[in-house]
């Protein structure tokens, strides 16, 4: 496989986009960057320490001094904030509440930004998230717009929270999910949106291997 290929994976909340980023990596032996676990980093670091979420020169100047770590291992990924393992934490409701307001401001996103070319700038990477085709790698050689209906993408995270034991609401986490894309597509800085030259693949009757294995085949396409 070309030495240099990115693969951008971009998409609404619960499409599948870091389940299937992740088989694709493991698959092409490739490294998987969540950029998303960053920007729930730097959420919770901003609710620890207090700071409110609105005030972008509080945020970036937080940022500045908070080391966001990924490390892969055989199972995932973890992600450390600090050297403090928050893998789990990272993805509890009040984090997922209050992130596409720490993610719309320009500031934030042209630091994180910055460390997210930084990780993939040696290539064979798979980056999942919002704006990674528009905007983080616009050069990647693949780009994937993963969707789904609402209705699909809300049952699926119904359905893994159901299996954590959690009690959960399937129309109030439609909404949540529905206010959350509206956010993140409606922001001013990099919103999430379709790039133009991204191959759109509509996962809402699609399995998990089937998608990825489309991202494969796209791969290697581009690869010849
Ligand atoms: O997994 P899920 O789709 O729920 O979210 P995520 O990928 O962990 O991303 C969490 C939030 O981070 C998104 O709702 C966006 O507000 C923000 N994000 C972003 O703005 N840009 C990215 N490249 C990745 C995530
Ligand atoms: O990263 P994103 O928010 O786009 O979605 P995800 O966390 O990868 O996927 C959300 C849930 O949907 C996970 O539990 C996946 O196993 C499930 N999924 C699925 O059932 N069918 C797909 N084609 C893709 C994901």
């Amino acid at each position: 496989m070309d030495k240099k290929m990115n693969i951008a994976i971009d998409g609404p909340a619960g499409a599948g986009k870091s389940t299937v980023a992740k088989l694709v990596a493991e698959q092409l032996e490739f490294l998987y960057i969540d950029t998303g676990a960053m920007y729930r980093t730097l959420t919770l670091a901003a609710l620890r320490e207090e700071i409110s979420l609105e005030d972008e020169d509080v945020l970036t100047e937080l940022l500045s001094r908070t080391t966001i770590h990924l490390e892969h291992e055989k199972k995932g990924v973890r992600v450390f904030l600090n050297s403090e393992d928050v893998t789990e934490e990272i993805r509890t409701n009040h984090i997922t509440a209050n992130v596409s307001q720490v993610s719309s401001h320009e500031g934030v996103r042209i630091e994180m930004v910055e460390r997210q070319r930084k990780l993939a700038e040696k290539g064979q990477a798979v980056l999942d998230g919002r704006d990674i085709g528009t905007y983080v790698l616009p050069d990647a050689k693949v780009k994937v717009f993963l969707t789904a209906s609402v209705e699909e993408r809300a049952r699926r995270r119904y359905e893994e929270q159901v299996e954590k034991g959690m009690s959960v609401n399937l129309e109030k986490l439609k909404q949540e999910i529905a206010h959350r894309d509206q956010l993140d597509s409606t922001r001013t800085f990099a919103p999430l949106r379709k790039a133009d030259d991204a191959v759109e693949i509509d996962s809402t009757t699609l399995t998990i291997p089937d998608v990825a294995k489309a991202i494969i085949e796209l791969a290697k396409e581009r690869a010849k």
